[in-house]
C-alpha cells in the first residue's frame, strides 16, 4: 500500500512511521520546511519514547520518506490521511478545521486514480461530509472515498498504542474506500486488533465521546477525591474498590490536579459546540469541563493552604510541569494554573521538569528555572509534586528534607504512600487521601 500523511505532527509522524514499519510505502509531507529539513537528518520535532529509532529504521528501509511537496507525495497514494491540526478556534471553542480543508483543496488537484481520503485528524461530527464536497467541487473528475478513521493514541505510549489498539475505528460507506482501509490496518487486525466498521459520522463521534467519557471519569474520581478528605477517606482506596468492577474498569481512575493536555480540553469543548449545534446538550460534559478549568487553580490554592494561607515572600519546589510525564507537552497542564496562582499569591517558584522547560519558558516567564529536583529544593518552603515522572518517585527524602526550609511535601499526583513521607519526618498532603 502508499500511504500519504498530510501533516507531520504528533499523530502523522507516529502513524506514519508505524504503517512503514508494517511494510506500507509511506511519504509524510508537511508545509513547514524546517520541520521537514530537520526529519530528513533525522532530528525528531516531538519528544516521543522509541519515535527516532521507529523513524530511522524506516528511512533507511526505503519505506518511510518526508516532503514539502503535496503534489508529489500524493499522487501515487493508495490512501492520504489528512492528519493536521485541529486547535480550538479563538472565542469560540470550535475546532478550527482551516487546516483540514485547505489540505483537501490541494489533495483534491493531486490525486491520480481511486484514492481514499482518510480523516485523521479529530473532527467534528460532518467534517467528512464537507471534506467531500470540497474535493467533488474542486476536482469532479477526481475518483476518491472520505473515510473517518480517527485515533486514540496516548502521548509518551504511542507508538504501543499504534501497534496494539484496543480497537480501529472506521466511518464509511464507501465499499471501495472500506476496502482499502481494510488493507492498511491488516497487519494490525491480523494481530488481533478489533476493526469497527460504522458511518462516518459515527466514527467522528465515536472520538469525541471517548475522550469526554475518560475526562468524565477522572474528573468523577476527583470530585470524590475532594469528598475522601473530608470524610476521612483514602481516594486509592476506593478507586481500586470500584475500578475492579468490570463494568467500571480500573484504569483513569487516578485522582489528581485534573486533565490537560492536547485532547481532552480541545475535545470536551468542541463537542459541547457540537451538542448546541444540535441543540442536543451535554449537561455531563459540561460540568466536567467546568470542574476540571476549577480544578487547576484550587490546586494552587491547595498549595498555599498547605504552607499555613499565605506565601508573600516564600518559595515553593515545583517538581513536574508537563501535563503528565513522558512528554515535553505543555498544553493545558495544570502546572500552569498552579504555578500561576502561586506566583499571584507572592510566591517564588522554583521549578524543574525533565523534558518540558523549553516549552514552558514562554508560559510561565516568572518561574525560576532548576537543573533537577535537588536544585529546586533548595531553600524552598514546601515541595510540590505536579507531574509524576519516574525521575521524582525516588527522590533522597533526607537530602530533600536538608534542603528544604521545613519539612513540607505536596504530592499532587499521589506518588508516595503517606506513611513513607512522614516516616522521613515530613509533614505529607496528597490529593483525596
Ligand atoms: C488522550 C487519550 O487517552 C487518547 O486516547 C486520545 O487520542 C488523546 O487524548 P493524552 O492526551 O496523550 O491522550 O493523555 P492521557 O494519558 O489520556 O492523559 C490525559 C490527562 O488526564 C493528563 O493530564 C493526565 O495526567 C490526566 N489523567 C489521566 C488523570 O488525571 N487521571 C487518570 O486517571 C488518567
Amino acid at each position: 500500500m502508499h500511504i500519504t500523511m498530510i501533516g507531520s505532527g504528533y499523530v502523522g509522524l507516529v502513524s506514519g512511521a508505524c504503517f512503514a514499519d508494517f511494510g506500507h510505502d509511506v511519504v509524510c509531507v508537511d508545509k513547514d520546511e524546517r520541520k521537514i529539513a530537520a526529519l530528513l537528518e533525522g532530528r525528531m520535532p516531538i519528544f516521543e519514547p522509541g519515535l527516532d529509532e521507529l523513524v530511522a529504521r524506516n528511512v533507511a528501509a526505503g519505506r518511510l520518506r518526508f516532503t514539502t511537496d503535496l503534489k508529489e507525495g500524493v499522487k501515487d497514494a493508495d490512501a492520504v490521511f489528512i492528519a493536521v491540526g485541529t486547535p480550538s478556534r479563538r472565542g469560540d471553542g470550535h475546532a478550527d478545521l482551516s487546516y483540514v480543508y485547505a489540505a483537501a483543496e490541494e489533495i483534491a488537484h493531486a490525486i491520480t486514480g481511486f484514492t481514499v481520503i482518510v480523516d485523521k485528524s479529530t473532527v467534528p461530527v460532518g467534517t467528512g461530509d464537507e471534506v467531500e464536497r470540497i474535493i467533488r467541487e474542486a476536482n469532479p473528475q477526481a475518483e476518491f472515498a472520505v473515510v473517518s478513521n480517527p485515533e486514540f493514541l496516548r502521548e509518551g505510549a504511542a507508538i504501543d498504542d499504534f501497534k496494539r489498539p484496543d480497537r480501529i475505528v472506521i466511518g464509511g460507506d464507501d465499499p471501495r474506500g472500506l476496502e482499502v482501509m481494510r488493507q492498511v490496518y491488516r497487519p494490525l487486525y491480523l494481530n488481533k486488533s478489533p476493526l469497527i466498521e460504522m458511518s462516518r459520522r459515527g466514527a467522528e463521534l465515536t472520538k469525541y465521546a471517548g475522550n469526554a467519557f475518560l475526562a468524565t471519569k477522572i474528573t468523577f474520581i476527583n470530585e470524590i477525591a475532594d469528598l475522601c478528605e473530608k470524610v476521612g477517606a483514602d481516594v486509592q482506596d476506593v478507586a481500586r474498590g470500584i475500578g475492579l468492577d468490570n463494568r467500571i474498569g480500573s484504569k483513569f481512575l487516578h485522582a489528581g490536579p485534573g486533565y490537560g493536555g492536547s485532547c481532552f480540553p480541545k475535545d470536551t469543548l468542541a463537542l459541547l459546540k457540537t451538542s448546541q449545534d444540535y441543540d442536543a446538550p451535554q449537561r455531563i460534559v459540561e460540568a466536567v469541563v467546568a470542574v476540571n478549568d476549577n480544578r487547576k487553580r484550587a490546586m494552587g490554592r491547595k498549595v498555599i493552604a498547605a504552607m499555613g494561607g499565605d506565601v508573600r515572600g516564600k518559595t515553593v519546589a515545583l517538581l513536574g510541569l508537563t501535563f503528565k510525564p513522558n512528554t515535553d507537552d505543555m498544553r493545558d497542564s495544570p502546572a500552569i494554573a498552579i504555578a500561576q496562582t502561586l506566583e499571584d499569591a507572592g510566591a517564588t517558584v522554583r521549578a524543574y521538569d525533565p523534558e518540558g522547560m523549553e516549552q514552558a519558558k514562554p508560559l510561565l516567564p516568572k518561574l525560576v528555572y532548576c537543573t533537577g529536583a535537588y536544585d529546586a529544593a533548595e531553600g524552598a518552603d514546601a515541595l510540590v509534586i505536579a507531574t509524576e515522572w519516574d525521575a521524582f518517585r525516588a527522590l533522597d527524602l533526607d537530602r530533600i528534607k536538608a534542603l528544604l526550609t521545613q519539612p513540607l511535601i505536596v504530592d499532587l499526583r499521589n506518588v508516595y504512600p503517606r506513611d513513607m513521607i512522614e516516616g522521613a519526618g515530613f509533614t505529607y498532603h496528597g490529593v483525596g487521601r
